[in-house]
């Protein structure tokens, strides 16, 4: 299967810094607040394909391609929310994701319009990528098997789109270019991880 080849490679989707599998031990323990920010990041995710389709509702492509995300994150969003309730856990409030927020600083905000759609495709792409190595993390270390099975599907889903956001920047500019910046990007979300607390209770 080929999403799970992409994610089964050592470096997981072309992440230049693994993360520390114990990360997985702690998790495990604050498992209420890691379903409940895994829950966010979901309606986060979301919430940024509909941007995506506002902000370049002239790019048809993108428009087709990410409608069925929107659909497809959300659908993530009801999943981990019924997980929550079934133990009765709360949802709580949104919280804010410092990893996002840094990873936004280093957009580049000077640009045409196809090349801005590209740092955007980038970004969704990068955290596709680090969401899905969170998640082979779980699916692998967790010692419950209902959670490996459920972050397993996970991965596999966020792996997808992970390929569809890099492939769809690839419509807009030259692939060189793409390649270029996608680097940039990647050697920057090494230096901003390496800034933020490995937390227990956060996704990223
Ligand atoms: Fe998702
Ligand atoms: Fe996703």
């Amino acid at each position: 299967m080929e999403k799970e080849q992409l994610v089964s490679e050592k470096q997981v989707l072309g992440l230049q810094l693994p993360t520390d599998p114990r990360w997985v031990n702690i998790a495990e323990i604050s498992i209420e607040e890691i379903l409940a920010d895994h829950a966010w990041c979901e309606q986060k995710a979301a919430n940024t394909c509909i941007s995506l389709i506002v902000k370049f509702s002239e790019k048809e492509e993108l428009v087709q391609q990410v409608a069925p995300i929107v659909a497809e994150e959300w659908g993530h969003f009801r999943k981990v929310l019924k997980e929550l309730t079934k133990r009765g856990y709360k949802l709580g409030k949104a919280r804010p994701d410092e990893y996002v927020k840094k990873l936004l600083h280093f957009e580049n905000r000077q640009l045409q319009k196809d090349e801005r759609v590209v740092e955007k495709l980038l970004i969704s792409a990068l955290i596709e990528a680090r969401s899905c190595e969170r998640f082979r993390l779980l699916s692998l270390h967790m010692k419950d098997e209902y959670f490996k099975n459920f972050y397993h599907e996970f991965m596999v889903s966020e792996a997808g789109h992970y390929k569809l956001f890099l492939s769809l920047a690839k419509l807009y500019m030259p692939e060189d270019y793409v390649n270029k910046r996608w680097k940039e990007y990647l050697e920057a979300e090494v230096e901003i991880l390496k800034s933020i607390e490995l937390r227990g209770d956060r996704i990223h």
